[in-house]
């Protein structure tokens, strides 16, 4: 268990994570913070009191002030505008660029050795953002994405097959938007690679739902994104950092020369556990995905010389 973990953003993204970190006992504290006065102080009141029901002891505390996270071990930084309908997550850059910088200046200042999980969009941006902010090494800088792109993509999987979700094994790299890279080679159902199990229409549409799936609830929601799926994905992360669990699970990294890419956050196959990136594992590719992995990282490079 960790002493802290701090949420910034009271948002449905921030809160909804508060409450999943709190249900698992990942931490004596959570701290949710965001700007408006009230709404943290509320729903993490609120939160703190399902306790005795859900069986946690976590004290959940909302607030305004970072001083309140003095020391913390960890951020989940999910504050930033969301997307509406018809935007891309590249729409946000600016705007959530000056945001996620002045929150990585507070997480600097006071928690120099925390660690920094990233849910804000355009998600593998705002990492850059974070690190260069924060200064901390990428070992401790990481973004949110390729864990609820990759659970998108076995939920449709595990439909069409037929099959519990449980049995899916697959990973979704790159970055976090259109040129995402789902795995087909490395998907398999217990063992069992897809393509043995499912023709390649189908297939191919379920790339394709996978790539648009937070667009898709954006449309639905029309005032907002995803929020369930996300916040579960981010204390995945979190919960095999702070119980050292050595998870292999794609994530924003940043990259130096691994895949051949350098200089850019892009999702790849991480190592979590108590060091955080313990290690890029370096998996063998196809060409093609090889080729659309760095058309992904290029695609980022190109938003962030917008950004940073
Ligand atoms: C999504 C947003 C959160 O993919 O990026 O739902």
């Amino acid at each position: 268990m960790f002493d802290t973990i701090a949420v910034v953003g009271a948002g449905h993204v921030g809160a909804t994570t508060a409450q999943r970190l709190a249900e698992r006992n990942l931490a004596r504290a959570v701290v949710m913070i965001d700007v408006l006065e009230g709404i943290p102080q509320g729903k993490a009141l609120d939160q703190w009191q399902t306790g005795p029901v859900e069986g946690f002891d976590s004290r959940v505390i909302g607030t305004n002030s970072y001083d309140e996270a003095a020391g913390a071990d960890l951020f989940v930084v999910t504050a930033g505008i969301p997307r509406k309908p018809g935007m891309s997550r590249d729409d946000l850059v600016k705007t959530n660029a000056g945001i996620v910088g002045s929150v990585s200046e507070e997480i600097k200042r006071v928690a120099p050795n925390a660690f920094v999980v990233v849910v804000s969009n355009p998600l593998d941006i705002m990492c850059v953002v974070a690190k260069e902010t924060t200064g901390f090494p990428r070992e401790r800088v990481m973004g949110m994405a390729g864990v609820l792109d990759t659970a998108r993509y076995r939920t449709f999987l595990a439909e069409a097959i037929g099959v519990s979700v449980e049995d899916i094994q697959a990973m979704v790299l790159g970055g976090h938007g259109d040129t995402m890279v789902p795995l087909i080679s490395y998907t398999t159902v217990s063992g069992i690679p897809v393509t043995q199990l499912i023709d390649q229409e189908t297939l191919d549409a379920i790339v394709k739902r996978t790539r648009g799936g937070g667009g898709e609830i954006v449309k639905h929601l029309k005032t907002g994104s995803a929020y369930y799926a996300p916040s579960a994905a981010a204390v995945q992360m979190v919960e095999a950092i702070v119980l050292d669990k050595k998870r292999l699970l794609p994530c924003a990294a940043w990259l130096e020369g691994e895949f051949g890419i350098s200089g850019v956050y892009c999702g790849v196959p991480c190592l979590l556990g108590r060091g955080g990136i313990e290690r890029i594992v370096e998996i063998e590719l196809t060409d093609d995905e090889r080729a659309a992995l760095h058309r992904s990282a290029e695609a980022v490079r190109s938003t962030m010389t917008v950004a940073v």
